[in-house]
């Protein structure tokens, strides 16, 4: 048993994984500012998991506030959630992005230091890969970005290595999540976006719940089985048990890792509009219109390393992100 901080641990991936390391034993702090969590998920985790939560409200880049936790705590380990995570705001706002992320961490392994913890899992992203063609994308693909969201992860990344390949008493857990979507198995926590979500299972959602009338199909004339776009989706609870798999490595090895956390399988977009469909009993209605610029067919992971270094394998299917999915959302309709 270790005792674990989660800063932004009140989001989606972090609540997730929050429930999933109390389930496996560890005892777990929260920091999180709320800006993007809501005021209930404290209340939430505590029913499901039937313990109480010990959550610290502030924000990340506080180094008063890290050093009182770090002083509180008895910290273990850290993994760490807290970001901006929009790419396309990350254009209009760069510095927001940049203070929050690149800021956020450095100043969280500055008390790190301070405090004697150096091991962290860090939430990094497949969009550290670019645009490729080379699918599934492996973790020595080279990195570039494209969106200052995309360098706030890189930034991260290397910020990270340096330190561990300087001072042997850090390890770093590097996650490369491709497309997290689901809910947990209670519909009681899950993805809250904003008004038009940007990624496809929350739109996909909104038109199951008649919130926004039709999903738009960008393209059917890619090289794919439908002429649709592929994309790597993992169910969130898969996810969080990637991060419990990373830090129990971390802390038996003291030994880094890069990993991409995927399936290595990937759903066409019409494939995923077919699976909620049936998830939530009836068809979702949809318009094919023109290929978005910047889109490419096909993004999915490698998925080996991560099973050879972390034995981390994603187990749900399609069908099971759906109904989780549906079951959220269509729990907080009735709820509201
Ligand atoms: N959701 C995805 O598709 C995805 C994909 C790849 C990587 N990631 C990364 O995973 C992490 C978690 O993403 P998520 O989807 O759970 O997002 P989220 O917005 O739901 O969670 C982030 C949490 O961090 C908190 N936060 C933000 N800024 C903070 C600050 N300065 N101080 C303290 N707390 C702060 C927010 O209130 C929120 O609770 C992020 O680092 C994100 O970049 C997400």
């Amino acid at each position: 048993m270790s005792r674990i901080l989660l800063t932004g641990g009140a989001g989606y991936i972090g609540s997730h994984t929050y429930l999933r390391l109390v389930e496996a034993g560890h005892q777990v702090v929260i920091l999180d500012n709320f800006m993007n969590a809501r005021d209930d998920v404290p209340e939430r985790l505590e029913r499901i998991s039937g313990h109480p939560v010990t959550v610290y409200r502030g924000d990340v880049r506080d180094r008063v506030l890290l050093d009182r936790v770090f002083a509180e705590q008895a910290i273990d380990g850290v993994v760490h959630f807290a970001a901006l995570k929009a790419v396309g705001e990350s254009v209009q706002k760069p510095l927001d992005y940049i203070h929050t992320n690149v800021g956020g961490l450095l100043t969280l392994m500055a008390a790190m230091e301070a405090a004697d913890v150096r091991r962290i899992v860090f939430s990094s992203s497949a969009t550290v890969y670019g645009d490729t063609d080379i699918q599934p994308i492996p973790e020595d693909h080279p990195r570039t970005y494209a969106s200052p969201y995309a360098y706030t992860k890189i930034t991260g990344e290397t910020a990270l290595e340096q330190v561990a390949a300087a001072d042997s008493r850090w390890a770093v857990g590097i996650l490369r999540y491709f497309n997290p979507v689901g809910a947990h198995r209670s519909a009681l926590i899950g993805e809250d976006p904003g008004d038009i979500p940007n990624n496809l299972m929350p739109y996909i959602a909104k038109v199951a719940t008649g919130e926004l009338p039709k999903i738009s199909v960008f393209g059917d004339d890619y090289d794919t089985s439908d002429g649709t776009g592929v994309r790597d989706y993992i169910h969130v609870e898969d996810l969080a048990q990637g991060h419990v798999l990373s830090l129990n490595a971390l802390i038996e090895t003291g030994q880094s890792h890069a990993v991409n956390l995927g399936t290595g399988t990937g759903s066409t977009v019409l494939e995923v509009i077919r699976a909620y469909s049936a998830a939530c009993g009836r068809d979702l209605p949809y318009d094919i219109v023109d290929r978005r610029p910047g889109d490419v067919a096909v993004l999915t992971a490698r998925p080996d390393k991560a099973r050879d270094l972390i034995g981390f394998e994603a187990r749900r299917t399609l069908d099971d992100m759906c109904r989780s999915s549906w079951a959220w959302v269509s729990g907080q309709i009735a709820n509201s």
